[in-house]
């Protein structure tokens, strides 16, 4: 049997055994068994990483990288309620030793998952890991760097590696692999190793201890914050856990927002109500100061690599359901964009680089440009990355909480904007449809208002530059389509 423990399914009986974890605050039996590492008891290294690593901050999420039956990930979850730690596996009969540990222990704050059974674009605060050194050296590297490279910002690593397995050398690689790696501690032959904490922009606002009271309060359940999502632009988006249950929580800054969100929250229900494919609301309100929460269920998918008919189909029928619905007009997308084109541009300063293709967008309008029309839901920044998909079809619309008022053509153009011309086809019948969805005068003002935001968004660096009028050009060449 020994050897076999990171198959999938491991041969030979699973004779089970009982085995004692014993930490300050800490006492229980877990049950491991034969087919999974450490079956006749707690590894000696696990028990150096649980005794001498940090527990997991408030609030952070965590990963356990080969998990076995869980002593890492139910010794660290048990200490630190209010974090989530994903126990990750190949072995399916530790995954399922884990899961019996971790409902013993009552835990609601670990999830035991096969590697891919991690959202992808989930990142974390913490990672924790008594390797499968014996899988051998590449196979290893590989792995922790995969996984190393999934941490957030300010976020770091502990691992326990055995001395005469090579844990100098495993340190060494990894502080010239670009993680910097220290010994952290050294007992009983093992080397505890500190993978320093990843620099990069300061970690975005995140839920804090009190913030996490408040949502528990508002949702009825204790939840744990089990990593952020990456992919929004500006804002801190948190995935939160309660045994099976998910919660997306964003916070928002800005006074504002407490009357936009409960209009949205309002709005959603309507547009549920009509088939549209976006999460529920289940919680909004106040963190205190300008600090404002969304909390929305969590929709399994990921934002599409990119745009193809099948998909850009689901977008429009999305799409239509906009008119389902006629927000309140304290947001008029359509008036924004009126404004912005008639008065707004003249107080922009173009880099002299962009001005002749800032022209050329002004040109696709009359001066003055009418008004466009408003009244219909308008989502105010559908693009790719707000959508999801699973198999390649939409599964989700998320981030509407921006939403206004305004002409469908305003999304649809937006959604162009951000595929490009990956896909010929798709393109057109996103073109064909934003024009039957207003005129094609308002095609040309929604896509004047892209290329000259594009003009608008760069730095005067050379590579920005260029690449803000590569941007421009795309855009434009849909005005000729
Ligand atoms: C040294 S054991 C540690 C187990 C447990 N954490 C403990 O301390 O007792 C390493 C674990 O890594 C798992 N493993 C091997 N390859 C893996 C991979 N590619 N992804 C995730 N886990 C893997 C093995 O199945 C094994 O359970």
């Amino acid at each position: 049997m020994a050897g076999d423990y990171w198959q999938r399914e491991p041969s030979g009986p699973a004779t089970e055994r009982s085995v004692a974890l014993n930490l300050p605050g800490v006492s229980l039996q877990l049950t491991t068994a034969a087919g999974v590492f450490g079956a006749q008891r707690i590894d000696h290294g696990t028990m150096v990483l649980l005794r001498q690593a940090p527990t997991p901050a408030a609030c952070s999420g965590v990963v356990d990288l080969g998990t076995g039956y869980g002593p890492i990930a139910v010794g660290m979850g048990m200490r630190e309620p209010s974090s989530g730690v994903w126990a990750v596996d190949v072995n399916l009969r530790a995954l399922e030793l884990t899961r019996r540990n971790v409902a013993a222990a009552h835990l609601t704050n670990v999830v035991a998952a096969e590697p891919d059974e991690v959202p992808a674009a989930l990142r974390f605060d913490r990672l924790y890991s008594n390797p499968p050194i014996k899988i051998g050296q590449d196979d290893l590297r590989s792995l922790l760097t995969g996984w190393l490279g999934r941490l957030a910002d300010g976020g770091d690593g502990y691992l326990v590696v055995k001395q005469t397995m090579g844990a100098d050398g495993l340190g060494r690689w990894l502080t010239d692999t670009g993680y910097p790696t220290l010994r952290a501690a050294s007992k009983q032959g093992y080397r505890l190793l500190h993978v320093a904490a990843r620099t990069g922009q300061a970690p975005r606002d995140a839920l804090t201890a009190v913030d996490l009271a408040v949502v528990n309060r508002a949702t009825g359940r204790r939840w744990s914050v089990l990593g952020r999502l990456s992919g929004g632009r500006s804002d801190s988006v948190q995935l939160l856990g309660s045994g099976a249950a998910r919660l997306v929580v964003k916070i928002k800054q800005g006074a504002w927002w407490e009357s936009q969100l409960a209009r949205f929250a309002d709005l959603v229900e309507g547009l549920r109500a009509a088939g549209y494919p976006t999460p529920p609301v289940l919680g909004h309100g106040s963190l205190g100061g300008d600090r404002f929460y969304l909390a929305t269920e969590y929709v399994p998918g990921s934002q599409p690599a990119g745009m193809d008919v099948a998909l850009a189909r689901d977008v429009l029928a999305a799409v239509g359901l906009h008119a389902a619905v006629h927000p309140s007009p304290i947001r008029d997308w359509s008036a924004m964009i009126t404004l912005f084109l008639n008065g707004g541009i003249a107080e922009h300063r173009f880099p002299p680089q962009l001005a002749e293709l800032a022209r050329q967008a002004l040109d696709l309008v009359p001066n003055p440009v009418p008004a466009l029309p408003t009244g219909d839901f308008v989502h105010g920044d559908l693009s790719t990355r707000n959508i999801l998909v699973r198999a390649g079809r939409l599964s989700a619309v998320i981030d509407a909480e921006g939403f206004g008022t305004g002409t469908r053509t305003i999304d649809l153009v937006s959604m162009l904007a951000s595929t490009g011309l990956q896909d010929r086809a798709a393109a057109e019948l996103l073109i064909e449809q934003a024009i039957a969805a207003s005129d094609e005068s308002v095609f040309h003002a929604c896509l004047a208002h892209q290329v000259l935001k594009a003009l608008l968004s760069v730095g005067d660096d050379p590579p920005q530059l260029a690449s803000a009028a590569e941007r421009a050009r795309g855009l434009l060449t849909f005005a000729q389509m």
